[in-house]
């Protein structure tokens, strides 16, 4: 007899995205976002509008995830969810969500850490993609706008953690000094758009050092904060007429400060199995500088698809199918959680 196949429904709604995916025996079979644009008017994220907005889009994102995978619910093997961390009011939704499916269905549900997600986001594999994942162990450099870590991962199941922020991430600095800039929201990727067309060595802000394999955003900030605040009392119309300069000038300190982090953890550890992770790995200059490690310095990378790098359930489903295969799932009064732990 053919054994039941492993189909998950994986929910993420840890920020200000409400994503759900399905998953079928490690195979992706949909992936669907609804992105929140209400947040653009404010130049960051809101709680509590966050949280509204998921309360309206994860019916019709979990109903097209299965629908576009042709699964209905009765085929589900397990719920899988983030549980943290991230925004409470945003987690609760997709968590009660995922609770109250599981129970209704009589599956299990299997938690999801969302940095990890981000990490096996790598790993993830549709129908036809000749996609390699890393081999174990392998080293992430995983930077989103919350988050900038340097991640050992040994297995599956099996993260330990080098080096993290231990102030701004650097999703979060260029989104900042996007923001002084005047420029819109998220500041990440229009900093990379306008940069093709600056000169990176135009000017020079702080790179600040950390303790061992730890990263600071803060005095990066600070100094670009500063530098404007200089050069506009000379030249009012300063970041209008140096805006190309100024954004490949900070996208080369940023990715500069990620790499010089970076090289010292593979030459620690001897690991030069390298992966990247999370929103910001979508930036041009980052995917040059590991493409330059991987041609001069002897590195295989590993980059997870364009799409799969921002907050999404595919990541949670590839977490959940891993958990799901070791039989570990979550108790259903296990509660969600906001801080950053891995
Ligand atoms: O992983 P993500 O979607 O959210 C978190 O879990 O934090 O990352 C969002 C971050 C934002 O800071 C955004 O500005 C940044 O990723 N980002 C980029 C690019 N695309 C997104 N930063 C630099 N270059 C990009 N192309």
């Amino acid at each position: 007899m053919q054994e039941k196949p492993v189909t998950i429904l994986a929910i993420e709604s840890s920020c200000d995205d409400t994503s759900a995916a399905v998953m079928r025996d490690g195979v992706l079979l949909s992936n669907v976002t609804a992105s929140q644009a209400v947040h653009e008017a404010y130049g960051g994220v809101v709680p509590e509008l966050a949280s509204r907005a998921h309360q309206q889009n994860i019916l019709p994102v979990v109903d097209q995830a299965l629908a576009r995978a042709g699964v209905a619910k009765a085929d589900l093997s397990a719920v899988g969810v983030t549980l943290g961390p991230g925004l409470m009011g945003s987690l609760l939704v997709g968590v009660s969500f995922a609770k109250g499916m599981a129970i209704g269905l009589g599956i299990p549900l299997v938690e999801a850490n969302h940095l990890q997600g981000h990490i096996l986001a790598n790993f993830i594999r549709a129908e036809g993609d000749d996609h390699t994942p890393p081999p174990f162990p392998f080293l992430c450099l995983l930077v989103s706008g919350g988050n900038t870590a340097i991640v050992r991962v040994d297995a599956p199941d099996s993260f330990t953690m080098l080096g993290q922020t231990i102030d701004d991430a650097a999703g979060e600095a260029m989104d900042k000094c996007a923001k002084v800039m005047g420029l819109g929201y998220p500041g990440g990727p229009i900093i990379d758009r306008l940069a093709r067309q600056g000169n990176p060595d135009a000017f020079t802000f702080a790179r600040p050092h950390a303790h061992g394999l730890d990263f600071s955003f803060s005095g990066l900030k600070t100094s670009f904060l500063y530098f404007l605040r200089d050069a506009l009392k000379t030249d009012p119309d300063f970041i209008q007429n140096h805006k190309a300069d100024l954004a490949a000038s900070l996208e080369k300190t940023i990715v500069t400060m990620l790499m010089r982090g970076l090289d010292k953890a593979v030459k620690e550890t001897g690991i030069r199995h390298v992966a990247l992770a999370g929103g910001v790995s979508a930036n041009t200059a980052l995917r040059a500088a590991f493409e330059q490690r991987r041609d001069k310095a002897g590195w295989t990378v590993y980059v997870p698809r364009f799409s799969y790098t921002t907050d999404n359930a595919a990541m949670i489903a590839m977490v959940a199918h891993f958990k799901y295969l070791k039989g570990e799932f979550c108790p259903l009064d296990k509660p969600a959680f906001s801080r950053t732990v891995i």
